[in-house]
C-alpha cells in the first residue's frame, strides 16, 4: 500500500528483535545518528523505515508482520518494514560485497599485492548484491506515496536509487554515504562493471550526500574517471553543499546534486544519558580499575580494521618504552566491541588486538598496575562513563567517514579531555584545530602525540574541550536529517 511520504532505507534498521523460548519477541532500539535524526519528523509524519531482517528474531518478526508494518513503540514511533531476504543472498550481499569489497575499497584496507581477488565467487556475490538491492527498491516502490521523499543509506544500498527511479520516476531520491569515498586510482581496482554499477546506482538519485567535502569530491572524481561524467562546479550549493568545488554530476542527461552534511553529536541526549545511575555505577568501577592518581587514555570502537586499534596499542607500548615516567601512572582503557565476526579477517584482527594487549600487560604490568584494560563486551553506559573520566581520547582510524566518538567525548567529558585524532577521519575537518592530529600509520608520531596529550595543562585541556564540544555539536542528528529532507 502506498502510504509513506518519507522513507528511509538502510541495511541495519532502528530496532532488532530477539526470539524468546516461549516464542515471544522482544524489541531493542538501536543507537546511532540516523535513529536520533529520524526522531525529528515524529510518528505523525507517516514515515516508513525499510531495512533488512538481520537475525532470527528479526526474520520471525518480519514473517509475523506479513504485509503490515512493525511498529515497536520505542523506535521513535517510526513504522518499520523488515525485509526477510533469503539468508544466502543476504550473506553474499552483506558480507561478500558490502562489508568485504565496498567497505575495504572506501577505507583503503586492501593489502594490494595479494588482495583483492575478483573471481567467480565474487561474480555470484555481486549478482546477490543486485537482487538484495532490488528487494529494497521493490519495497520502497510499494510503500511510497506520489512524489514521496526517499533517503537511501550507505554502501549496502548503492544500486537502490537507480533501481527505484526506474520503478517510480515521480519520487525524490537521495543517497547518503556514511563512509569515506575512495580516490579514483584505488576505486578502479573494482571490476569495471562493479565500479560503474555502483556510481550509476547512486547517480540514479537526485542527490548524493556525504559527511565531508573530501568524500564528496572523491565521489565526483570517480564519476569523471570511471564514467566520463561531467562535473559541474557552479559554486552554488543546494543548502548542504556550501561553497564546494564540485556541486553536481551530469551523466546521461540527468543531474545529481552533491551535498555535505557533517553529522554532529546529540548533546542533549548525551548529557542527559551520561548522568544516569547506571553510568555513575560504571564510573566508580572504572575509577577503581584505573587506580587513584593515574591518568587514562580511552578509546571506544567496534573491533574494526579501519579503526587501527593495533597501531594504537603499539603506540601506547612505545610510549611506555620511551617515556618510562608514565609507567604505573597511566592506564589505556580500550573498548573494542565485536563487529562483523562472520568475516575471518575480523576474527583474526580481534585476536591480534587481544594478543597485543596481553603482551603489553605481560611486559610492563606490575603487582598493582595493569597497563591496558581491554573490554570487548558492548556496553554503552560504560562507554559514557569512560568519556566522563578520560584524560586523553585516542581516535586514530586509518580512514573513517566521520567518527562520532571524537565528537561525543568532548561533550560528555567532565574535566576536559585531550583528543588525539587521525587526520584521515572525517571529523578532522571540523575538529582538527583543537585536537592533536596524527598520521594513523605513524606509530612513533602517535606515541609522541599521546605524551603531549598526557602532559597538557588542565587549563589548556579544558579550553580545547570547550571549543571541540561546540564544533562537535554544530549539526545535531535532527538538524542533520531535516537538512537532507529540505535539500531534496
Ligand atoms: C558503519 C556503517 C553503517 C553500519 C555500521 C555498523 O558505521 O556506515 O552502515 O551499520 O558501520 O556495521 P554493521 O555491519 O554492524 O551494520
Amino acid at each position: 500500500p502506498r502510504t509513506a511520504p518519507i522513507l528511509v532505507a538502510s541495511n541495519r534498521g532502528p530496532v532488532s528483535y530477539t526470539l524468546g523460548e516461549d516464542g515471544s519477541l522482544t524489541a531493542r532500539r538501536g543507537g546511532g545518528g540516523l535513529v536520533s535524526g529520524l526522531s525529528a519528523i515524529g510518528p505523525e509524519s507517516g514515515g516508513v523505515w525499510v531495512c533488512a531482517a538481520l537475525g532470527e528474531g528479526d526474520r520471525e518478526a518480519a514473517r509475523r508482520a506479513g504485509d503490515s508494518h512493525l511498529n515497536p513503540g520505542d523506535t521513535g514511533g517510526q513504522q518499520v518494514r523488515m525485509l526477510d531476504i533469503a539468508p544466502d543472498v543476504f550473506a553474499a550481499a552483506y558480507n561478500g560485497v558490502a562489508n568485504s569489497v565496498l567497505w575495504f575499497v572506501h577505507h583503503l584496507l586492501y593489502q594490494t599485492p595479494v588482495e583483492p581477488v575478483f573471481d567467480a565467487e565474487f561474480a555470484e556475490q555481486w549478482a546477490a548484491y543486485e537482487s538484495y538491492n532490488a528487494a529494497f527498491a521493490d519495497a520502497l516502490a510499494q510503500e511510497a506515496v506520489d512524489e514521496a521523499v526517499v533517503l537511501v543509506q550507505d554502501y549496502h544500498l548503492a544500486l537502490v536509487p537507480a533501481m527505484l527511479r526506474e520503478r517510480r520516476p515521480d519520487l525524490r531520491i537521495g543517497h547518503f554515504s556514511h563512509t569515506p569515498w575512495a580516490p579514483p586510482d584505488y576505486y578502479r581496482m573494482l571490476p569495471d562493471e562493479v565500479a560503474a554499477g555502483v556510481l550509476r546506482g547512486i547517480l540514479g538519485g537526485d542527490r548524493a550526500a556525504f559527511l565531508t567535502e573530501r568524500w564528496a569530491t572523491a565521489f565526483a572524481d570517480c564519476c569523471a574517471a570511471v564514467l566520463g561524467a561531467e562535473i559541474i562546479r557552479d559554486g552554488g550549493g543546494d543548502g548542504g553543499a556550501g561553497g564546494m568545488a564540485a556541486t553536481a554530476v551530469r551523466f546521461e542527461g540527468r543531474e545529481t546534486r552533491l551535498g555535505v552534511h557533517g553529522l554532529g553529536a546529540d548533546a542533549d541526549f548525551l548529557r542527559e544519558r551520561s548522568r544516569q545511575a547506571d553510568v555513575d555505577e560504571r564510573l566508580s568501577t572504572l575509577r577503581a580499575q584505573i587506580g587513584p592518581g593515574r591518568k587514562s587514555i580511552v578509546r571506544v570502537d567496534r573491533t574494526e580494521l579501519s579503526k587501527n586499534i593495533v597501531r594504537g596499542l603499539l603506540a601506547y607500548r612505545r610510549l611506555l618504552e620511551t617515556r618510562p615516567e608514565w609507567r604505573e601512572r597511566v592506564v589505556h582503557v580500550a573498548f573494542a566491541y565485536p563487529s562483523r565476526q562472520d568475516l575471518a579477517v575480523y576474527r583474526d584482527y580481534t585476536e591480534r588486538v587481544r594478543r597485543i594487549a596481553d603482551e603489553i600487560n605481560d611486559e610492563y604490568g606490575t603487582e598493582g598496575w595493569t597497563p591496558v584494560a581491554l573490554h570487548v563486551k558492548d556496553d554503552f553506559a560504560r562507554s559514557l562513563a569512560a568519556y566522563r573520566l578520560a584524560d586523553v581520547a585516542l581516535v586514530n582510524p586509518i580512514r573513517d567517514g566521520m567518527n562520532l566518538v571524537a565528537k561525543e567525548v568532548p561533550v560528555v567529558s567532565e574535566r576536559g579531555c585531550a583528543l588525539v585524532l587521525s587526520r584521515e577521519a572525517g571529523a578532522y575537518a571540523e575538529l582538527g584545530e583543537d585536537a592533536l592530529v596524527v598520521n594513523p600509520y605513524d606509530v612513533e608520531g602517535t606515541a609522541r602525540a599521546l605524551h603531549e596529550a598526557l602532559r597538557m595543562s588542565d587549563g589548556e585541556r579544558a579550553d580545547r574541550t570547550k571549543r571541540l564540544a561546540a564544533a562537535a555539536t554544530a549539526l545535531p542528528p535532527q538538524a542533520w536529517f531535516l537538512a537532507q529532507l529540505r535539500a531534496l
